[in-house]
């Protein structure tokens, strides 16, 4: 017999996600807007600098804490675009995003230290919280706040067991773009309580009309650990490669623990990486402008269904839609919307709780493909 799993995994919370893709791949022709994987393939001219690299050999482990131009590149984007002087000694090349916050979870947390995580939530940080032995404390955020924590709901979230907060702005899911009031707020209580913000910052460059991406490392360097990724910045998902920067001694704690985990991130696609950072500019205001032209048309188009709001667009490639004056949930909607007209969106309540009565919907999928996806959304009835 075999042992028996960790108590994290012996009985699975439901994974709502994985059973409506599940339905959606025994389909055709569904129009798929549930996943973060841009339909953009990546640029031509990083896959040319990826293809070149292979070609000339380069088919080896990097340095464990990365190729030194890849290095390179993240420490002088961080310079240009937001002036921060950081080293080599601040950054490290991680297997996309999710293996960074993984590994500034495990870098931090002892045994049942807190993790502050704002609800609605991408779904993994509980996850990764929970397996590095932390208690993740739930904050909802409410739309009508703009889907941003309050300062008092933030507050009063705080114990002496607070280890950090995990803060995602632009948002996956809710598309919020935290205000630089609120970043402020969060960077003095981290200052003041002597805990760490993580900052997932996949999203930063799509932020649309008034709103503006402030890096809550800028406010806190001290106290700030970021996740970053190429993945939807560049159209680069299936390359998985990322990064972590923050303080030298975290850097380093990350460093030993990934020794036994994947050792060093892909060294070709920190290539490919170095590449686009070094161009960032060729590619990436076209990748925002198409998303926020993607959700301003979507958007609008809904917002003119008498069942359905969406709060203004303010960033990421999501749309959360709240879809509760159709009289069902969001399980029961999102399976009408897939069964009825071939549309695949994620329930709310895969984010968590605040999640409920929402869809999300994402906007990876090109204009026609969209628009076809409208019109389907306008045949329903209820
Ligand atoms: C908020 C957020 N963080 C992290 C990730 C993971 O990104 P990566 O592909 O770099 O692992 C995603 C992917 O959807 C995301 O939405």
């Amino acid at each position: 017999m075999p042992r028996s799993l960790a108590n994290l995994f012996s009985k699975p919370s439901e994974n709502i996600m994985s059973e409506i893709g599940k339905t959606a791949a025994l389909m055709t022709n569904v129009i798929d807007l549930s996943i973060g994987d841009p339909d953009m393939v990546t640029a031509t001219p990083i896959l040319t600098a990826a293809k070149d690299s292979l070609t000339a050999g380069n088919t080896h482990y990097s340095a464990s804490d990365g190729d030194v131009e890849y290095l390179k590149a993240i420490i002088a984007f961080y310079q240009e675009k937001f002036g921060l002087s950081y080293t080599k000694e601040n950054v490290r090349a991680t297997v996309g995003a999710g293996h960074a916050t993984f590994l500034a979870f495990g870098s931090i947390i002892n045994p049942n230290d807190e993790v502050i995580i704002f609800e609605p939530y991408f779904s993994p940080y509980k996850t990764q919280v929970e397996a590095n032995g932390g208690k993740a404390i739930i904050v909802t955020c409410e739309a009508k706040n703009g889907f941003q924590p309050t300062k008092e709901a933030i507050t009063a979230a705080i114990s002496d067991k607070t280890k950090a907060i995990l803060v995602n702005t632009p948002n996956n899911p809710t598309g919020a773009v935290y205000d630089q009031e609120l970043l402020q707020v969060l960077a003095d209580l981290a200052k003041e309580h002597d805990f760490y913000l993580i900052a997932d910052e996949v999203y930063w460059p799509f932020v649309y009309g008034d709103h503006e991406f402030t890096p809550l490392e800028k406010l806190a360097p001290n106290h700030t650990l970021v996740t970053g990724s190429l993945s939807k910045v560049f159209a680069m998902t299936g390359f998985r490669i990322g990064y972590l920067a923050g303080p030298a001694d975290i850097i380093d704690a990350a460093g030993l623990l990934n020794e036994g985990i994947t050792f060093s991130a892909p060294s070709i696609s920190q290539t490919a990486g170095t590449y686009a950072l070094n161009h960032i500019d060729d590619f990436t205001p076209a990748l925002k402008e198409e998303f926020g032209n993607r959700l301003n048309y979507v958007a609008t188009a809904l917002n003119k269904l008498p069942w359905l709001n969406i709060l203004p667009v303010a960033g990421s490639i999501y749309l959360f839609a709240d879809i509760s004056a159709s009289g069902m949930d969001d399980v029961t909607f999102s399976n009408y919307l897939l069964d009825k007209v071939g549309v695949l969106v994620i329930p709310g309540r895969a984010f968590g709780d605040a999640g409920r009565g929402y869809i999300r919907i994402a906007v990876t999928q090109d204009m026609a493909t969209l628009a076809a996806a409208v019109r389907a959304f306008e045949k329903l009835t209820f």
